[in-house]
């Protein structure tokens, strides 16, 4: 405010100093000057006003060119602020940066950086690094395995624990796969989806280095010898709501959505303190591109929703279908299709459909992990959200923020969610 009144003080001033040229217009010259003879009187006046003429000259050229400067000082200040400013506000920190593995540590070690999709970058580590932090991919190392290799657990040379995936690109299929996983992983920092680390490359394979996940994949701890049993009623329930959670932020939060398309307990993973990310987007597509009217049918059996097989129609409602077949899985502790004979396989949503709709036999279908482990009515709810998660038409199935919505108060406070427990209920409950 003050700097904006400065021109008006200086232009003020200005007025000032012409001032005494008016008050001799208005009352004639001092009397010192009427005493003198007329022409040297003459002469004086002109030469009085010839020196005002200067002055005020002098001082209007002055006063502009203070104004000028002031003016630029002003243009300058405002222009710094609104685009000077802005890379300051980038690095402050972004709080989903913050809950998922930050890139930045990371990408200070490695010198050489992959320039991914439109905005992405990427640290390219050296092949021979990935090689010894595998310990030359030995099988006692392996993760776990994928549709075109195995992901491996290894060691960066500063102690970091890290899962590597090997990827063999001779088809154009795992190329792209590659490609596309690397592309959106790296514009993506959210706590319940996998960090990309970087990636590496030697002759025809690919790697993909992302955070290690301790407690491995969600199909390995229910469907795996340990056969649920590390996990409770609200651990399950947590598990839930964090993979709503990463399907939440890729259906609302990107702009255009991205449709995973593969979701199932495989790709769900589980870090040391089972929370719950979302990983494998090799198949995941951003909605309204091209590529979704001509893209191959993919998914796997027993997760992928009925529209989408039969007439190859993809929304963000066949995420819902799958997260609602992972929803019976830890409800049921059962796998999405069972085999009853070589050539006969059921779908958990035909077997149990009849079940979970009947409150009388709900509780007899529930995991046997977890029977009698939960307050009746939450497990109630839960199935219902089910239902409605697998609904054939895909307009009857709800938006997964719906879905996290009504997760959140079965989930206690201190495993994310909103559920308040005194000690004897959760005694009870844990059990
Ligand atoms: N970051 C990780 N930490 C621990 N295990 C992992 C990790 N990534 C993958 N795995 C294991 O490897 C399996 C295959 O990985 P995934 O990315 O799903 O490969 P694909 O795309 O071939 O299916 C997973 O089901 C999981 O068991
Ligand atoms: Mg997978």
């Amino acid at each position: 405010m003050k700097t904006n009144l400065l021109p008006f003080l200086l232009l003020l001033l200005l007025l000032l100093l012409h001032d005494p040229i008016s008050v001799y217009a208005a009352a004639g010259p001092p009397a010192s000057m009427a005493a003198s003879s007329p022409g040297i009187q003459v002469e004086n006046e002109e030469h009085h006003m010839d020196l005002h003429r200067k002055m005020v000259i002098a001082l209007a050229v002055v006063s502009t060119a203070l104004v000028v400067v002031i003016f630029g000082f002003l243009c300058f200040w405002i222009y710094s602020r609104k685009h000077l400013s802005k890379p300051n506000r980038k690095s402050v920190p972004n709080p989903d940066a913050e809950k998922g593995v930050a890139l930045a540590p990371f990408l200070s070690k490695f010198s050489s950086v992959k320039m991914v999709g439109k905005k992405g970058y990427l640290p390219m580590i050296d092949y021979k690094q990935i090689e010894k932090a595998t310990n030359n991919f030995q099988e006692s190392n392996i993760l776990g395995q994928g549709g075109f290799g195995c992901v491996y657990q290894a060691r960066l040379d500063d102690n970091l624990d890290v899962a590597v995936k090997k990827l063999h690109c001779e088809t154009q299929i795992a190329g792209r796969e590659f490609e596309n996983e690397v592309n959106l992983l790296s514009e993506i920092r959210h706590p319940n989806i996998i960090s990309i680390l970087g990636c590496s490359e030697n002759e025809d394979k690919r790697f993909i280095v992302y955070e290690l996940m301790k407690n491995g994949s969600l199909e390995a701890q229910l469907h795996g010898p340990s056969r649920g049993a590390a996990l409770t009623w609200h651990m399950r329930m947590k598990i839930a709501l964090d993979t709503a959670r990463g399907l939440e932020y890729l259906h609302e939060h990107r702009k255009p959505a991205v449709i995973h398309r593969d979701l199932k307990s495989s790709n769900i993973l589980l870090d040391e303190n089972f929370n719950a990310k979302l990983s494998d987007f090799g198949l995941a597509i951003v909605d309204g591109s091209q590529s979704k009217s001509n893209i191959k049918l993919s998914g796997t059996l027993g997760y992928v929703a009925p529209e989408y097989l039969l007439d190859g129609k993809l929304t963000d409602k066949s995420d819902v279908y799958a997260f609602g077949v992972v929803l019976l899985e830890l409800l049921l502790g059962r796998k999405p299709v069972e085999k009853l004979s070589p050539c006969h396989c059921q779908s958990i949503v035909t077997w149990a459909m009849p079940q979970l709709t009947d409150r009388s036999k709900l509780p007899n279908i529930v995991d046997p992990v977890i029977k009698d482990a939960m307050d009746l009515k939450h497990l109630y709810q839960v199935a219902a959200v089910a239902v409605l998660c697998v609904q054939p038409e895909p307009s009857y199935r709800p938006l997964i923020t719906d879905v996290l919505h009504s997760l959140v108060p079965l989930v206690p406070v201190d495993l994310g969610g909103t559920l308040r427990l005194s000690n004897v209920a959760h005694h009870s409950v844990m059990s």
